[in-house]
C-alpha cells in the first residue's frame, strides 16, 4: 500500500431507498433516482479523486446502502474494526466489505456478536491523530467503545446522539485539519458538549445553526484544507473560508433522501497518528 491518501468507496449500481432505518428514509422509498444518483455520485468521485487515491468496493445487488462506505468499518493503518450493523437490512454489507478489507491486506478485529458498531460513521480520528470521538446512542453501542481502544490503542472519547436525525455521528460533527472542529451541538447531550469544548479551543469550534446541519454540512470531507460538503449556507461557507478552509459543494440530494451525503460516502482508509504505536496482531 502507498503512503499517498487514500479513501474507498462503492459505485450506486444498487443504490436505492428500499426501507426505513432513519428519519431521512421515512417517505422517500423508491423516490430516488438512480441516473441522478449515479451523476451526483460521480461528482464526488471526480472531486475526490483530484485530491486524493480513491478505491473502490465492487457494490452488491440487494444491499443499496453498501453505497455508504463510511460504515464497512474504522481503519488504523494496517488494521480495520469491522462494522456490525444495528439493522438485519443492513447487516448482509458486512461479508462484502470483510472480504475486501481481508484482499487488500488488512488486519480485521471483530467485535463480540450483539456489539453494534457502524465503522466510521460513528468514529471520527481527531485530525491530528490525538484521540477517536466515538458516538453511541443510536446506531453504535457504547460497549463497543472500549473495544476501539483495544484495538486500536487510541484514547476513545465517547459521545452521546440524542437527535435521531442525527443517528450517525458523522452526520453532526467533523473534526477538520489543524484542529478545527465543524458540529451541530445540540446533536449531543450536555455531558458530551462539556467534553467537546474541554478538548477542542473556542477558536477552533466551528458551529452550525439547524439549517446547515438539515444540508448535511457536518458531513463533510476534509481533504487539507479543502471541506467537500453536499451544499452548505453563504455564512457557513464565509466562516470556514476566513478559517483557511476552502469549501466545494458538490450536490447529493439523492443521497440525503436515504441519510448520507460526502463524508457517508467515503471511508477514509488513511489516518494521521501523532504517535507510532506496534500493530495489533489478534482478532480477539
Ligand atoms: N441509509 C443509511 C443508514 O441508515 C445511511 C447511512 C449513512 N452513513 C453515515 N455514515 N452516516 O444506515
Amino acid at each position: 500500500m502507498s503512503t499517498a491518501l487514500r479513501y474507498l468507496m462503492c459505485a450506486p449500481s444498487h443504490y436505492e431507498v428500499d426501507y426505513v432505518i432513519n428519519p431521512w428514509m421515512e417517505g422517500n422509498v423508491h423516490r430516488s433516482s438512480r441516473e441522478q444518483a449515479e451523476r451526483q455520485w460521480q461528482g464526488l468521485y471526480q472531486l475526490l479523486t483530484s485530491l486524493a487515491q480513491v478505491q473502490l468496493v465492487e457494490p452488491a445487488p440487494g444491499w443499496p446502502d453498501m453505497v455508504f462506505t463510511a460504515n464497512a468499518g474504522l481503519v488504523l493503518d494496517r488494521n480495520v474494526v469491522l462494522s456490525r450493523f444495528f439493522h438485519p437490512e443492513r447487516q448482509g454489507e458486512e461479508p462484502y466489505f470483510r472480504s475486501w478489507f481481508e484482499k487488500q491486506g488488512y488486519v480485521v478485529c471483530e467485535l463480540p456478536e450483539k456489539i453494534a458498531f457502524e465503522g466510521a460513521g460513528d468514529a471520527l480520528f481527531d485530525r491530528e491523530g490525538r484521540w477517536l470521538w466515538a458516538g453511541y446512542g443510536f446506531r453504535s453501542s457504547l460497549e463497543s467503545h472500549p473495544y476501539l481502544a483495544k484495538y486500536l490503542d487510541s484514547e476513545v472519547l465517547s459521545l452521546r446522539l440524542v437527535d435521531g436525525r442525527f443517528y450517525h455521528l458523522d452526520t453532526c460533527f467533523c473534526p477538520l485539519a489543524d484542529g478545527y472542529l465543524l458540529y451541530y451541538p445540540p446533536a449531543f447531550d450536555e455531558i458530551s458538549n462539556r467534553l467537546i469544548e474541554s478538548r477542542v479551543h473556542p477558536d477552533k469550534r466551528i458551529v452550525v445553526g439547524e439549517a446547515d446541519a438539515v444540508n448535511f454540512a457536518c458531513n463533510a470531507v476534509n481533504v487539507g484544507r479543502t471541506v467537500i460538503v453536499n451544499q452548505v449556507t453563504a455564512g457557513l461557507a464565509a466562516r470556514l473560508d476566513s478559517c483557511g478552509f476552502a469549501v466545494r459543494q458538490t450536490p447529493l440530494t439523492e443521497f440525503l433522501k436515504a441519510g448520507g451525503a460526502a463524508k457517508c460516502l467515503t471511508l477514509r482508509l488513511t489516518e494521521p497518528r501523532t504517535v507510532e504505536l506496534p500493530q495489533v496482531q489478534t482478532t480477539a
